[in-house]
């Protein structure tokens, strides 16, 4: 009993002390988090080259990786915010300081994960590699700008 007692107290402690060391916390956060975005996206995307590659015989997990991307690519709309960057890290100051070019970077992205995500079912594999071609597109041309190696 003691111990459940205890936690309400320990936790207003831990979250005070965490307000206290301000926002460096925050940002770190934040980065990690947008990390874990990325690597969902990259591990889906990863999944399916090992499946259309024929290196795994995986066929029927296709649609779903297709649309764990297309659920996943909304949330890049809110793992920018100012007060992210980090010295050093992976994302590029110019993602702050050119937020239009990022903008539409950004945007071709949802469309083209939007786009593979209705195709999934579809069983049209054409149209399918085509949308999974564009998507390939969509990631390199953010990073070719906006991702440091
Ligand atoms: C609008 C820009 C943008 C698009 C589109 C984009 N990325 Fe990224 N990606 C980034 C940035 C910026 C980072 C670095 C994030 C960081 O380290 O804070 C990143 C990081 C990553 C990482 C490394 C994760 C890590 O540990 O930092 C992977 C993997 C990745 N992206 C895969 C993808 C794939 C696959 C796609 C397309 C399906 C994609 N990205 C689309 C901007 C983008």
């Amino acid at each position: 009993m003691a111990f459940f007692q205890a936690r309400p107290l320990r936790a207003a402690i831990l979250s005070a002390a965490l307000l206290a060391s301000g926002a460096q916390a925050a940002d770190e956060g934040a980065a990690e988090y947008r990390e874990a975005i990325f690597e969902a996206i990259g591990g889906h995307m990863s999944a399916m080259v090992g499946i259309i590659k024929g290196e795994v015989p995986h066929q029927q997990d296709l649609a779903l990786h297709a649309k764990g991307i297309a659920a996943l690519a909304p949330v890049t709309q809110h793992i920018f915010p100012a007060d992210s960057y980090i010295e050093g890290g992976h994302a590029k100051a110019e993602i702050w300081s050119d937020p239009e070019t990022f903008a539409e970077r950004r945007q071709n992205f949802l469309e083209a994960a939007a786009a593979l995500g209705a195709v999934a079912d579809s069983g049209d594999q054409a149209a399918f590699m085509g949308a999974f071609k564009t998507l390939g597109g969509a990631c390199k041309g953010c990073h070719d700008s906006f991702r440091a190696k």
